[in-house]
């Protein structure tokens, strides 16, 4: 039989993702961003990213199916990120979910935004080896996962104690004069002339008797900042590459680290890097560096496919009905806090 045709929806932070497969094979990925709304407040302003979902959601709808060359009456299920999120954004994107299900006829899943992250892989690179390992990291999660099936098991190992890595990203672009969202700049800092063993900034939660799959950036961030203050304080000036890349460093030094003892330990020879900090240039390379040393392969979506998507949603949609995981019911909730 052919493959189910998945419209999915995303709305648990600031992207209004509205994305449609058939199976694995990836028919429309259309997303609205509020990002530029947040920018001045540097950080999403909850309130400010449900109304912008509320606006966004039809047009983003037709654009997709207008892209796929598909009308509604061609989707066979719909999929709904039902949380992790922002609870007024999450609510959106799951009325929204549930008003075309019900029109429609058509079996509903709320789905969990994090195994949705590690699935969109497969639109790009084909069926993910399982079990694997998911590192996830955005502005809103800093995630360790064993993932023995993505439709039906997918465990937490670690996760952020504070800030997540794209949080501490942020932040740090902030106390350098970058720009929102940070990230970004200050990759492009760190590869324009940066050197990345300038200053020794710490490695959070890397001592022998802290959790091994958990990570703060916390004490990281607060570093940076100190030593800036003391640099401007002293009337020197700020080697804004050098920090950055330094800074970047060590992020992505604790993030690929853990990473890989986590497959070690848990005998995985594939890790799946998600979530937008992925695009980051500096994570990839080291990555992919010292995972073929230990015999792990590394699979990173592209960067578009890496930040917030319905197709993702989509995605895990679709390995659910083939799963033949029971629909949710039309009564389902948004969970802000949900668990993986
Ligand atoms: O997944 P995403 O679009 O949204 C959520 O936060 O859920 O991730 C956005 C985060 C921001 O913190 C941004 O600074 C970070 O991803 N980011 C990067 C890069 N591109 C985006 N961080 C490091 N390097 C990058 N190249
Ligand atoms: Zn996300």
């Amino acid at each position: 039989a052919d493959q189910p045709i998945v419209l999915g929806f995303e709305t648990s932070c600031d992207e209004t993702g509205v994305g449609i497969v058939r199976g694995t094979e990836l028919l429309a990925d259309a997303v609205a961003t509020s990002v530029n709304e947040h920018a001045r407040f540097g950080g999403v302003v909850p309130e400010v990213a449900s109304r912008a979902h509320l606006e966004a959601m039809v047009p983003t709808v037709h654009r997709a199916l207008e892209t796929a060359g598909l009308k509604l009456g061609d989707i066979d299920a719909v999929a709904v990120t039902a949380g992790p999120g922002l609870a007024g954004a999450l609510l959106v994107g799951v009325a929204a979910a549930k008003a075309y299900a019900l029109a429609l006829g058509k079996p509903i899943f709320g789905v969990n935004h994090l195994a949705a992250h590690v699935c969109v892989d497969q639109l790009e690179h084909g069926k993910l080896p399982q079990p694997a390992m998911a590192l996830l990291v955005s502005g809103g999660h800093s995630s360790l996962l064993l993932v023995p099936d993505v439709a039906t098991d997918v465990r937490p190992l670690g996760g952020t104690i504070d800030d997540a890595a794209g949080e501490a990203f942020d932040k740090v672009a902030r106390v350098l004069g970058l720009g929102f969202p940070g990230g970004p700049h200050i990759d492009r800092a760190a590869r324009e002339g940066g050197d990345p063993d300038a200053i020794a900034f710490p490695r959070g939660l890397t001592g022998p008797r802290d959790a091994p799959f958990d990570f703060s950036f916390s004490g990281l961030k607060t570093a940076v900042a100190r030593w800036v203050e003391a640099k401007q304080r002293a009337g020197e000036p700020v080697p804004v590459a050098d920090v950055a890349a330094s800074f970047q460093e060590a992020v992505v030094d604790v993030l690929t680290r853990k990473a890989l003892r986590a497959c070690k330990e848990n005998g995985v020879d594939h890790l799946l890097i998600g979530g937008g900090v992925a695009a980051n240039s500096r994570l990839r390379t080291m990555a992919v560096e010292r995972a073929e040393a230990v015999g792990v392969r590394v699979r990173v979506p592209r960067p578009g496919l890496c930040t917030d998507n319905g197709a993702m949603v989509a995605a895990l949609g679709a390995e659910l009905v083939a799963a033949g995981v029971e629909p949710s019911r039309l009564d389902l909730p948004a969970d802000s806090s949900m668990l993986i």
